[in-house]
């Protein structure tokens, strides 16, 4: 079959590689109808991730038609229409009888390799690096699904992929961040990022009670999006102060909730910290760039939440820690426990509540995504997310 797979830094190629098959009696495989290009794709197009292999399938936002099946298999047959969630749980172990699916403890081959790196193992994921199981991704024309009774959402009205496509990942990981944050009637909600998570971050504090939600970024189209589709009050961070702003707009108090939906690779804006981190990664004396983070610290009111969607991949510095333990702040954070959203969001699709392909700027086929890593992580052309079909 054909599939995007990584080469190295800033190298992503399609190539033809052995379909996938059954390797487990609890797998399907799955023909890609819909696929996506994420934000955390971007780390690994980075060079960012570690433990990355050259011909490493990408692609975690997923949705196809289901064509073989695992005799174990209980839930599903072929012909059936499946999203599948970016996390790859059990169902069975402690964290996944919690809900708590990104933590599965089982469903990383290669714990031991995560455990060294983070203490403790999360869960496998998709077309995200070995230390994370080395499980090709979507971006491609199959996919094996393991623990298929536990991940894939069947789609049985007749929604349009573009619909239910973000299920997979940005629009669970949008509203776990809402979530997250502890959003209070009528509380002020600020998010760093107006991508995809950040858009879907909007939309559910609204859905969860915000009483104003004030979007910060810097690429006017993203800009746009959060003000017309979100109805965000917005800063754009290279013309004003964020922090200034801010204590401006909330008269000096500081928003209520603060969600981080930019993560590791934060752009550098006319502050000294961006700056250095900048210098830091690219002489690998650090790994993550954690400008946000810290201005979400500086910013969040006493006692407030800051919740964090956006990915951070080693060590991060210079964080003040000072300023969040004195001002009482609570931290929440993670990967998205997909499989916990997928029945309560799928059903705000349907009665209309949100039509989540307002996110999707640009249609490609898959032969396109080479070009397509490029136009999205550069923001050219409009670009704010790219669905991919094989
Ligand atoms: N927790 C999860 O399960 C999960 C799932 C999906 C994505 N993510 C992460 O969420 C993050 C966002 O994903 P995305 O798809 O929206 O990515 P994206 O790269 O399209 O969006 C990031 C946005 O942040 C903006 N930004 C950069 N620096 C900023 C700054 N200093 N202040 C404010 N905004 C700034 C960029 O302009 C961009 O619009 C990524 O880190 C991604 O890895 C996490
Ligand atoms: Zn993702
Ligand atoms: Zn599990």
């Amino acid at each position: 079959m054909k599939a995007l797979c990584w080469h190295g830094k800033e190298d992503v190629r399609i190539d033809t590689v052995p379909d996938p098959k059954i390797q487990e009696q609890g797998d399907v495989v799955v023909r890609i109808t819909a696929t996506a290009i994420c934000g955390s794709d971007l780390h690994l197009y980075g060079g960012f991730q570690p433990t990355m292999k050259a011909g490493d399938v990408l692609g975690h936002e997923n949705m196809g038609e289901v064509v073989e099946v695992g005799s174990s298999v209980r839930k599903l047959k072929k012909g059936d229409r499946v999203v599948v969630p970016f996390t790859i749980s059990c169902g069975a172990c402690w964290f996944c009888r919690r809900g708590e699916f990104s933590m599965c403890d089982t469903s990383n081959p290669n714990a031991e390799m995560a455990r060294l790196a983070m203490g403790q193992s999360p869960a496998g994921l998709f077309g995200f690096s070995h230390m994370l199981g080395g499980f090709s991704g979507g971006q491609a024309e199959y996919l094996r699904v393991p623990f298929a009774d536990v991940g894939p959402i069947k789609i049985e009205s007749d929604l349009r992929d573009d619909q239910v496509l973000f299920l997979s990942d940005i629009f669970p990981t949008g509203y776990m961040a809402a979530e997250n944050a502890g959003i209070e009637p009528g509380d002020t909600v600020a998010v760093w990022g107006c991508g995809p998570v950040g858009q879907f971050a909007i939309q559910s504090a609204w859905m969860l009670g915000a009483g104003r939600v004030i979007a910060i970024d810097r690429v006017a189209e993203r800009l746009r999006m959060a003000e017309q589709k979100g109805r965000a009050e917005t800063i754009n961070f290279d013309d004003l102060k964020v922090y200034d702003r801010l204590m401006e707009l909330t008269r000096g108090r500081g928003p209520d909730r603060c969600i981080d939906a930019v993560g590791a690779e934060a752009h550098v804006g006319a502050t000294i910290d961006a700056v250095v981190d900048q210098v830091k990664v690219a002489v690998r004396l650090g790994t993550d760039r954690p400008h946000v983070l810290r201005e979400a610290i500086m910013c969040c009111r006493k006692g407030g939440t800051i919740s964090i969607p956006g990915v951070y991949i080693g060590i991060v510095d210079k964080i003040p820690f000072g300023a969040a333990m004195n001002k009482g702040l609570t931290f929440r954070m993670g990967q998205t426990h997909v499989q916990k959203y997928l029945a309560p969001l799928l059903a705000r699709i349907e009665e209309g509540a949100i039509d989540p392909s307002f996110v999707i700027t640009h249609r490609l086929k898959l032969d396109e995504a080479p070009a397509a890593y490029e136009t999205f992580r550069d923001k050219k052309d409009g670009c704010i997310k790219v669905m991919l079909t094989p």
